[in-house]
């Protein structure tokens, strides 16, 4: 069979990758793919790298190769409505509708969805008017967030730790019209503490399967400082989610959510990710809802699946989640990510990548701004690979994962050196 992938990061490429080392999978398809994809296409379960973007043109792509199944990666085409797309012309596809999706396109569509179906997450306000704003923000003191209601690439939010902070946030939003029609509109929101963690679950419209528990390293520098990020490093499974937590995450938060849509006339299909933030006290607050899987969180995630994914995601169409227990590697996966100099502003390009040690069963690395040229391996974003380590315990996960980077050059690669902080401590 026939499988296509929609996307091009790091995210994309541990899917692709898992896919393809399905018996069952004769081709996995990625558009558009990256320079590791691209290496990856002499493999016996190939994957091919096809340059087709346009939803009508990938599921014109789709018809002509008979594809079987269709999983997307990011949440643009998402929101733009893929899944109805495909749906429309009787093709399968793993993901939401655009309706379902807006638990991520819209920030204020999320927050007063979980008002309405009392799942926990912090006090807000939503503001198109710039004044009421600034009252509101003057009421409340600081820290206060402030996030941009459409999709900014994780650009959207700023944690203000102060009321000139969080009004220069909301000017530049409202005024200044710096994320376009994305903050048109600002959700302003309670500051909370604590300490977070990625939840994904897969949903067939009425079955939920968690995947592996994950967290994400947000900020680009050590000791969670500097910007924020689409995410620097990754570990599974992540400590701090214990079995109890676990159960009242799904039953306070992920069982309402899909409830709540359906009695909305919603059903939600797809990956569905809560980022959560765990008050030591073990009171959970949902800080935003992901309709798709998260990027570094797939690579670990990936690199510990033993199930055959494939058979996964056909129980997820075919509304069988409920069929399938997947089985999970017992080790820690630890993915560094190395991004480009001057992510996340203006990332370099163009630079020569050399050294990615080969996959064996301790590393695998995941590309996500690379392109191959001329046979060459050159950085063309700002998040270049995600380097996965595994072994019995985090520290030798993060051992072996920085063993690899070691070996890996590029000019002006940047990278934490603290991935797993958290989860060590804890020890
Ligand atoms: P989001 O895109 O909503 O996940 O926000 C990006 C990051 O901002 C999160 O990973 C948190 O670190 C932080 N954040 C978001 N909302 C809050 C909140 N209400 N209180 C404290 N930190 C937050
Ligand atoms: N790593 C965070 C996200 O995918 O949204």
């Amino acid at each position: 069979m026939k499988i296509l992938v929609v996307g091009g990061g790091g995210r994309e490429h541990a899917l692709a990758w898992k896919i393809a080392k399905s018996p069952k999978v004769q081709m996995v398809y990625i558009a558009p793919g990256n320079g590791g994809t691209a290496q990856n296409s002499s493999h016996l379960n190939g994957i091919t790298n096809i340059a087709i973007s346009g939803i009508k043109e990938l599921a014109e792509f789709a018809v002509q190769e008979q594809i079987l199944l269709t999983v997307v990666g990011s949440e643009v085409p998402l929101a733009a409505g893929i899944v109805n797309h495909f749906r429309s012309l009787g093709l399968k596809i793993f993901g939401p509708t655009q309706e379902a999706a807006q638990l991520e396109s819209s920030k204020d569509f999320a927050k007063q969805f979980m008002k309405r179906h009392n799942i926990p997450t912090a006090k807000f306000e939503t503001f198109t008017d710039a004044n009421l704003a600034h009252q509101y923000i003057d009421k409340e003191g600081a820290p206060i967030v402030i996030k941009a209601d459409g999709l900014a690439a994780g650009k959207g939010v700023v944690v203000a730790m102060s009321l000139i902070e969080a009004h220069t946030a909301v000017d530049e939003m409202l005024s200044g019209n710096s994320l376009g029609s994305a903050g048109s509109r600002v959700v302003i929101e309670e500051f909370v503490t604590g300490e977070e963690a990625s939840f994904i679950v897969m949903v067939d419209g009425k079955n939920i399967l968690p995947l592996a528990t994950s967290q994400d390293h947000k900020r680009l520098l050590d000791h969670d400082q500097g910007p924020n990020t689409g995410g620097m490093g990754a570990y599974s499974p992540a400590p701090i989610v214990t079995p109890g937590i676990h159960a009242k995450v799904l039953r306070e938060i992920i069982r309402p959510t899909i409830q709540g849509m359906e009695k909305e006339g919603i059903t939600f299909t797809g990956f569905l990710y809560a980022g959560l933030m765990i008050h030591p006290s073990g009171d959970v607050k949902t800080l935003e809802f992901n309709c798709r899987m998260g990027d570094p969180e797939t690579q670990p995630i990936m690199a510990r699946l033993k199930t055959d994914f494939v058979e996964i995601l056909i129980h997820g169409v075919e509304g069988r989640l409920n069929d399938i227990e997947p089985e999970w590697d017992t080790r820690v996966a630890l993915g560094v990510v190395m991004a480009a100099h001057n992510y996340p502003q203006t990332p370099q390009t163009g630079d020569l990548i050399t050294g990615i040690p080969a996959e064996d069963e301790h590393h695998v690395v995941f590309h996500a701004g690379t392109t191959l040229k001329d046979n060459q391996l050159l950085t063309s974003g700002g998040r270049v690979l995600c380097v996965v380590g595994l072994d019995g315990n985090l520290k030798g996960a993060q051992s072996r994962a920085y063993a690899a980077v070691d070996q890996i050059k590029f000019s002006g690669a940047q990278y934490r050196k603290d991935i797993g902080h958290l989860a060590l401590k804890r020890k």
